[in-house]
Parts: structure tokens; C-alpha cells; sequence
């Protein structure tokens, strides 16, 4: 997975530093090009000339140290890079990639980079526990950089406990099954929904939902991050979408219907996880609606139901609904399931803790034709998106309805990976 790769390894100022090399070694020995950038601690505890020995370019310790007039070194290295590995990252470079800060090669060239990154700490357990840490760990595991957990042993300070930077192995391991799950969906189309609709009563009224799209701008994430090419047909939603998608702005129900079945046909893979409305008024005021009476009420009418919509169209698209549901989870998803013509359906208790709209954790169960398939544990959506597209990715050969049961992905991944957070 690594051969012809250009990869870009970070070293940080710890006692860890000394591992880097053996790191480097790896990377080179499975076919990677290897660019090192030090940052001036990390010279403190291992030399330039070893990594510039190991990884065969010179290493990059100072921004201004412009080696080749034709380029500016950090924009360079950033752009070129297909991964970026910071092992060991301290404390401090971990602050500074959550803060964006920018004051020395390394965290400059961060900045710049848009390669995916994977942060290998190390660091004394009472640092690594601390809220500012953990804080910014969480800030950015939450824009996509991977982490690959230190280890619990003898810390260079003297205490046992976690802070060990992760084994050599065990990031080279994290950094080829980044790559491979790159290649899951590619040349694949993948149209993804998302957040809630609004439908107007006046122009200063309307009726939506509580979704805040998060659930399918990971989806689509995770898409791209196998390598699909990605439309993202979005509600109203809160938050940045992914990078790297086509966006596509639909406030209705009837805009996302138009939208979705325009570009159905050459989509391979589609996953509704918009919360559509129901019911819309049976028509909206251009004028803003004066209150009258004690009581009012209002006339809605049914919407088109999308994803039935899409079932019934459906040649050789996969097709994955949501089910939002406060109870009866398996026998509401099954019921939409089939009546919607879909290959997989996500469902989740939207009344549990941790699950549903607004929050960043999800726990959902995906059922197919054959009954419960995966029945995944409180996650991080970004995490659950993974685990849902892995799913569908494996079963493509199987779309159109024939169900086709292959080993589920989740199991295949736990098995893999091991020590690695996202
Ligand atoms: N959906 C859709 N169009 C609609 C309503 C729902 O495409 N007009 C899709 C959603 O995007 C989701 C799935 O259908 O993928 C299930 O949505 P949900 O609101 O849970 O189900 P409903 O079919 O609306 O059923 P109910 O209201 O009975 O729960």
C-alpha cells in the first residue's frame, strides 16, 4: 500500500524522537518517499544526519531555509505529500495543529497541508490526561486527523502508565489501512442527502426539523475518503461540509427531490440521510401571515417520499435510507426497508443518549433484507459513517436488491485496528 507514496513524517522534541528513525526505516523499506521535517527540539534528541541517512533527502528543519529558489519549501511539501505521519507529536504540536498555529516548518507546513494526517502522541501521562490536551485531540479528530494511540509502559519520566509513542509497526499498520480504505470507492458516484428541510408558510415562517446534517456530511466524508466522487445534495444544516464534494443546495423537500432524481441515474451509490419533511404547507403566503384569531390552523400536505421515490426508479444504484425512530427500531426499519426498495437501512433511537440530531455521537444498527446486520456501539459519527460506507462498499457487487451477505465490515475492521482513534 505504501509503495510510490510520498510521505511526510513530522518529528517532534521528545524522548520518543529516537523511534522516528526506526519509523522512517519502515516507510522506506515498504516503498514509500519519505520527507522528513525536525522541529528544532526534536534535533535535541536525534540527529538530522540520521534521518536525512534513512529517509535519503535532506531533512527540513527552518522555514526560511530555502533549499530550491523554484519552490517555497512548506507549500511544496504540502501539496505533494499523500500522507503526512507526526511521530512523536508532542504536547505542544498537537496545540499548535488545533490552533492553527504557525511558527516553525513543521506546524507551517501543516497549515498548508490538505493530505490526510495521522498523529502518533507520546508524552507523560498527566500531559497527554489533561483537558487542553484531550481538548485538542478531540478538536482534531473531529476535522479528520487520525490518531494512533500511545501505549501503556515505563515513560521516559519514570512513571508507568500511557504516553509510550505507539510502536513503529503499529503506524506503519495505521498508515497503509489509510490507503487502503482510499481505494474502497474509487471511480465510485456517490450522491449523499443531508440536514433538514424547510418548507415556507410566509416569508418569515417556515417548518423544518432538528437535523443538523452532521450525520451526512460524514457520510459523505467518509465517501470521499474512500476515493468516491461525491455530490452532496444539502438541507439546512449546520457546520462546514466536507471538503473535496459537490455541494448542492436544497431547501425543500420538492428542491431535494428535484435535485436527488437529476443526478440518480449516474449515481452508483446513494444515501438518504436528509430528514425530509413529511408534510408541507398546502400553500405558502407571499405575504407575511397577520395573526387573527385564538387558534390557527394550518393545511399540509404530503411530500414526496424521496428515497420510495428512488426505490422504485432504481436499476443498479445501491441504496441506503436512515430511520430516525423513538422505538420499535427493527420492526420500523424493516417496514421501510421493504416498502422503500432499499439495500441497507441505518436506523437509530433518536430519543437515546448520544444518538440522533445535534450531537456528534451516534449509535445505529444497519438492517438489510435479511434482518439486523450490524448493531454498532456509541461513536462518534464521523466513525459510523466509516463503518456504514465500509459496509455498503463490501456489498456493491450485491445491489439491485439481491442482498448479497458477505463477512460484515465492522467485524473485518475491529480485528484491524487495533490502538487507532478517530
Ligand atoms: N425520506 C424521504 N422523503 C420523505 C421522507 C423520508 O426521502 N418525504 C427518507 C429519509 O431521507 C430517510 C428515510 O426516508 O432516509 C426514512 O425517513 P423517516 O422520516 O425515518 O421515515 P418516514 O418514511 O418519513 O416514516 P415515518 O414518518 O412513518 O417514520
Amino acid at each position: 500500500m505504501l509503495k510510490g507514496k510520498t510521505i511526510l513524517l513530522g518529528v517532534t522534541g521528545g524522548i520518543a524522537a529516537y523511534k522516528a528513525a526506526i519509523l522512517c526505516s519502515r516507510l522506506v523499506q515498504a516503498g514509500a518517499d519519505v520527507r522528513v521535517i525536525m522541529t528544532q527540539s526534536a534535533t535535541k534528541f536525534i540527529t538530522p544526519l540520521t534521518l536525512q541517512t534513512l529517509s535519503r533527502h535532506p531533512v527540513y528543519l527552518d522555514t526560511f531555509d530555502e533549499k530550491d529558489p523554484s519552490v517555497v519549501a512548506h507549500i511544496d511539501l504540502a501539496d505533494h505529500a499523500d500522507l503526512i505521519i507526526v511521530a512523536p507529536a508532542t504536547a505542544n504540536i498537537i496545540g499548535k495543529m488545533a490552533n492553527g498555529l504557525a511558527d516553525d516548518m513543521l506546524s507551517t507546513t501543516l497549515l498548508a497541508a490538505t493530505s490526510p494526517i495521522i498523529v502518533a502522541p507520546a508524552m507523560n501521562v498527566h500531559m497527554y490526561e489533561h483537558p487542553a490536551v484531550v481538548a485538542n485531540i478531540q478538536t482534531l479528530a473531529s476535522r479528520g486527523v487520525r490518531f494512533v494511540e500511545p501505549g501503556t509502559g515505563q515513560l521516559a519520566c519514570g512513571y508507568v502508565a500511557k504516553g509510550r509513542l505507539a510502536e513503529p509497526e503499529d503506524i506503519v499498520a495505521a498508515a497503509e489501512r489509510l490507503f487502503r480504505q482510499g481505494e474502497l470507492l474509487a471511480g465510485r458516484r456517490v450522491l449523499v442527502t443531508a440536514g433538514g428541510t424547510v418548507e415556507r408558510l410566509d416569508p418569515v415562517r417556515f417548518l423544518t426539523n432538528d437535523s443538523s446534517g452532521r450525520m451526512g456530511f460524514a457520510i459523505a466524508e467518509a465517501a470521499r475518503n474512500m476515493g468516491a466522487e461525491v455530490v452532496l445534495v444539502a438541507g439546512r444544516t449546520e457546520g462546514m461540509p466536507p471538503a473535496g464534494v459537490e455541494l448542492v443546495h436544497a431547501r425543500s423537500a420538492a428542491e431535494m427531490l428535484d435535485a436527488v432524481v437529476a443526478r440518480f441515474d449516474e449515481a452508483d451509490i446513494v444515501v438518504k440521510a436528509a430528514a425530509v419533511a413529511d408534510y408541507r404547507p398546502a400553500a405558502a403566503s407571499d405575504r407575511k401571515i397577520k395573526k387573527s384569531g385564538d387558534t390557527m390552523t394550518l393545511e399540509l400536505v404530503k411530500t414526496t417520499d424521496i428515497l420510495q421515490e428512488l426505490g422504485a426508479r432504481k436499476t443498479r444504484q445501491f441504496l441506503v435510507g436512515f430511520a430516525a425512530e423513538t422505538g420499535d427500531i427493527e420492526k420500523y426499519a424493516m417496514d421501510k426497508l421493504q416498502r422503500k426498495n432499499c439495500d441497507l437501512v441505518v436506523a437509530n433511537n433518536v430519543a437515546a443518549e448520544g444518538a440522533g440530531f445535534n450531537v456528534d455521537t451516534n449509535i445505529v444498527q444497519i438492517y438489510d433484507s435479511s434482518g439486523l446486520v450490524a448493531d454498532l456501539p456509541l461513536m462518534s459519527k464521523r466513525e459510523a459513517a466509516e463503518r456504514i460506507m465500509q459496509l455498503v462498499a463490501e456489498r456493491l457487487d450485491g445491489a439491485g436488491g439481491s442482498g448479497a451477505n458477505v463477512q460484515p465490515a465492522w467485524k473485518a475492521a475491529d480485528a484491524d485496528r487495533d490502538g487507532e482513534r478517530r
